[in-house]
């Protein structure tokens, strides 16, 4: 337990030190030279600045998911929601932090789900910029929407570093990351996933991963109950009783 804390307290210093000290670099730079400094010198300093600020964000709310993960809270408000505006809402976030990309959705069913729309969001957007985020040279990302006979099957490919069968279990774990040479240069602090698969479990949800070397892809499939699927069950049930 002690050894879990220890290893929690001091990746979390770096992950917080990292920004930090780069928000506080370029604002010094900008406060000591702001005479010399051109309009284009300084707008590249404030991105940065903005930037890292929203990494400090986003591993705040990272932290703080996890915190409310292990403390077994459940407050998942479980609804209809139409899967195929959610997942077109996720892309529409993701897209504005990576332009450049292609974010491809092949629609093969329209099913909605039953799920917590906020959290869902948060499944699909953590996948998504993984899947931007881990692409090397492509700019393709590949969206499916299918499902089975029970549930709406939403699949998330890209093309980028693939992921090898003995880390299938372990990438979902608290503050895992693979190391590779892209973990230096893709910031992060490894708790999207394990968030994932947390949030997945409270929606009565899963989710599995592919990935294969040649050719180079990598594939993250979440499982959810379909909404029609639920609701006979429960008439089903309310009518035995
Ligand atoms: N699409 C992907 N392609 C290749 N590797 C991936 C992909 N998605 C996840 N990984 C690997 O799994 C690890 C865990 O992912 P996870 O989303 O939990 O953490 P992170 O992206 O490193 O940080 P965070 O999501 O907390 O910002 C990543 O560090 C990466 O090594
Ligand atoms: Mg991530």
């Amino acid at each position: 337990m002690d050894n879990i804390k220890e290893e929690f307290i001091s990746t979390l210093s770096h992950e917080i030190r990292t920004p930090l000290t780069s928000i506080k670099g370029f604002s010094k730079t900008m406060l000591d030279n702001w005479d010399n400094l051109d309009d284009n010198q300084k707008k590249k300093f404030l991105n940065i600045i903005v930037e890292q600020s929203q990494r400090l964000i986003n591993l705040v709310e990272n932290v703080l998911n996890v915190s409310k993960i292990d403390s077994g809270a459940n407050d998942a408000v479980l609804k209809k929601i139409d899967t195929v505006s959610a997942i077109n809402a996720a892309i529409a976030m993701v897209k504005m932090n990576y332009k450049d990309f292609d974010f491809v959705f092949t629609i093969c069913s329209k099913e909605p789900v039953l799920a917590d729309f906020n959290k869902l969001q948060q499944v699909l957007i953590n996948l998504l910029d993984n899947a931007a985020k881990y692409s090397k040279d492509s700019k393709k990302i590949e969206i499916n929407l299918k499902n089975d006979k029970n549930n709406a099957i939403i699949s998330i490919k890209n093309f980028g570093i693939s992921i090898d069968e003995k880390y299938f279990d372990k990438i979902f774990d608290k503050f895992f990351r693979i190391d590779t040479y892209i973990k230096s240069s893709a910031q992060g602090s490894g708790l999207g996933l394990y968030i994932t698969k947390h949030l997945l479990d409270l929606m009565g949800g899963k989710i599995e991963v592919s990935s294969s070397k040649s050719p180079n892809y990598c594939e993250f499939r979440v499982h959810l109950p379909l909404y029609e699927v639920e609701s006979a069950i429960k008439e089903a049930l309310k009518a035995k009783l």
